[in-house]
């Protein structure tokens, strides 16, 4: 067909993808394809707001690099990394929630023994964690390996500070025989995410702010149960109600208890979810 109009060019466009060998590829280029169009359409979007767009996207792409993701944070702005997450790990009632794993992930952190100080000179006020890795059936899960991850004080991981390169507040753990682990951190604190970019232009153009709750992420792997990713969240943080990444559950809230000296104590128990049967 030649003589395409705005009426006739989606379908021309599926027509034109119908080949694809692979089904999944086409079944998700279909959908793109349609809603894209249908956005457009409802939008009534013009060639200046295309082009704004394009040079957002664009922008996106300058300040991306291995340090940075801006794709991935603008996703997790737009609610679309939580939505994927959530219609991903629908997990029988009494499990614990995931939650977004963010940017700051860092694959072979350093092992540390139990009772460990991981912070390794992050600075912050001296937060001891604790808690027990079980089974849906309450049955203790020995030795699930815990990779644990968080901001200092001034609300930075230690891969967003220019002059450190060595772990800080991070670290893998093995859980006991009975599934207990602990160690020393420090205490999570509310932090903005990066909004220095195209993503932060975003969220200010909106009236958004780019906080989120005070929080610390756990990836926990043990044969036999499906690795969970997910968070524990302080429940005296002012950022519960407008995470910046909708990433909190109400269930992965917990009290950061203060102790006589000053520092904190937080218990949370997580709960896996055996891998299905093949
Ligand atoms: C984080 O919790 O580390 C995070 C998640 C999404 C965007 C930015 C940071
Ligand atoms: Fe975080």
């Amino acid at each position: 067909m030649r003589n395409l109009d705005q009426h006739t060019i989606t379908e021309a466009v599926l027509a034109r993808q119908a080949q694809t060998p692979d089904p999944r590829l086409k079944q998700i280029m279909d959908l793109l394809v349609r809603h894209l169009h249908a956005f457009a359409r409802e939008a009534q979007l013009t060639e200046a707001e295309w082009f704004q767009g394009i040079d957002f996207l664009t922008r996106c792409g300058h300040i991306t690099d291995e340090r940075r993701q801006e794709f991935i944070l603008l996703s997790d702005v737009l609610g679309l990394s939580m939505l994927t997450v959530a219609q991903n790990n629908d997990k029988p009632a009494g499990c614990t929630e995931a939650t977004v794993v963010g940017p700051f992930h860092v694959q072979h952190a350093p092992r540390y023994p139990l009772g460990a100080d991981i912070s390794n000179g992050a600075h912050g006020v001296p937060c001891v964690v604790r808690g027990t890795v079980r089974g849906i059936d309450g049955e203790p899960v020995p030795q699930a390996e815990l990779d644990v991850w968080q901001s200092d004080e001034d609300g930075l991981y230690d891969v967003q500070h220019a002059g450190i390169t060595h772990a800080q507040a991070r670290g893998v753990l093995t859980a006991d025989v009975a599934g207990h682990f602990h160690f020393r951190s420090i205490l999570a604190v509310p932090y903005a995410i990066p909004h220095d970019g195209p993503v932060g232009q975003l969220l200010e153009s909106m009236g958004r702010h780019p906080w989120r709750p005070a929080h610390l992420h756990f990836m926990i792997k043990a044969p036999g149960y499906e690795t969970l990713i997910t968070h524990v969240f302080r429940s005296d943080d002012a950022y519960l109600g407008s995470d910046a990444v909708f990433g909190v559950r109400h269930s992965l809230i917990a009290d950061w208890k203060q102790q006589p000296d000053g520092s904190y104590l937080v218990e949370y128990d997580f709960v896996l979810n055996p891998v299905a049967p093949s």
